[in-house]
């Protein structure tokens, strides 16, 4: 094939087989970006028609992009696609598609317990080399990766939806990461033409510690009868230039992530007992499976 989209350099020679666990909207995003960038990913879920369905999500976004990218030329578009399909095999079979990786990224629900076993069970048997990462944007890195003997080669690395769209990865470190991992995630997250910034395993990080506040105090201010939900979207679309509205962008994230940041920050008792207190619009919303977008109604209907 050909390997014009192909820019793997030198610092991240050892960094060609990558392994996703999990394929949902990240792990399917995670595996698109790196695809196209010519890494050989496997991307491993439970079930076959799970990871059917990303394939489906990926191929809906590499047309996107291949649109933009090659406005008039249908041919490099095709081309484009089909070099990044051809980069991206699926698999139920964890071992077998672990053993091989340089890099382990996951992506699975934001469970503890279930990210601790899962990466309990890959310690035994990936190679020590092998770089482990947790997408996770709500649990602290440095409790998953103490289930690991090498809490020097994991790291966080915090991407945001849509994948393909948004530049920034938040490159997560514990105090414990080896300088190499942290350089070879940084030099990673740029290889894949994004935006790597730094940040101390902490809740929320930088974007969320401050998006989720921010998105609270709409559903508070909404709570109070200052304004309807359609409103306060429409003044920070054209009043603070934010291209969703609070609301709309709740309703994209999911309703019960949200929620599960919200609580999990709540538990650890590390935030401001007032930025973290239950809204009851949210929690009525989740009860009732309001999720967002993912549900066909959240805030909104879609
Ligand atoms: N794949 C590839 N490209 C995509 C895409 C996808 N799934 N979805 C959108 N795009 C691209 C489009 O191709 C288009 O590209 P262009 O402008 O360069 O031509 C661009 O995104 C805009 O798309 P649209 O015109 O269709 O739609 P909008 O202008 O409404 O933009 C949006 C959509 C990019 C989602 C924009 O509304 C946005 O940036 N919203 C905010 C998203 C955000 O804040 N995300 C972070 C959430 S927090 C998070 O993820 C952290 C987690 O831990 C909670």
């Amino acid at each position: 094939g050909s390997y014009a989209y192909s820019t793997i350099s030198s610092p991240l020679q050892h960094l060609k087989n990558i392994t996703v666990y999990g394929s949902g909207l990240m792990g399917a995003g995670i595996s698109q970006v790196a695809a196209q960038k010519g890494y050989a990913v496997t991307m491993v879920d439970l079930d076959e028609k799970v990871l059917d369905r990303s394939i489906n999500i990926i191929k809906a976004s590499l047309h996107r992009v291949a649109k933009k990218q090659f406005e008039d030329n249908e041919i490099k578009q095709k081309e484009l696609i089909d070099f990044t399909l051809s980069n991206i095999k699926t698999s139920t079979n964890s071992s077998e598609s672990s053993k091989d990786a340089d890099m382990i990224i996951e992506a699975i629900i934001e469970d503890i317990y279930q990210k601790q076993q899962l990466f309990g069970s890959l310690d035994e048997i990936t190679p020590t080399k092998t770089i482990f990462v947790t997408t996770t944007s709500s649990l602290p890195i440095k409790e998953i990766a103490k289930v690991t003997k090498r809490v020097d080669r994991f790291a966080g690395l915090h991407f945001f939806n849509p994948v393909p769209q948004m530049k920034l990865v938040e490159v997560v470190r514990t105090g414990e990461i080896n300088d190499e991992t942290y350089e070879t995630l940084m030099e990673f997250v740029k290889n894949l033409d994004k935006t790597p910034v730094a940040c101390k395993d902490t809740p929320g990080f930088i974007v969320n510690r401050l998006l989720v506040p921010y998105l609270l105090e709409a559903i508070r201010l909404v709570d109070r009868g200052v304004a309807d939900p359609r409103d306060v979207d429409m003044a920070m679309k054209s009043g603070a230039g934010m291209p969703m509205g609070p609301f709309e962008l709740c309703d994209f994230i999911g309703l019960d992530t949200l929620k599960s940041i919200v609580d999990g920050w709540r538990k650890s008792g590390n935030i401001d007992p007032h930025i973290v207190a239950p809204t009851k619009m949210l929690d009525d919303h989740v009860k009732e499976g309001k999720l967002g977008r993912k549900t066909r109604e959240g805030f909104f209907s879609y």
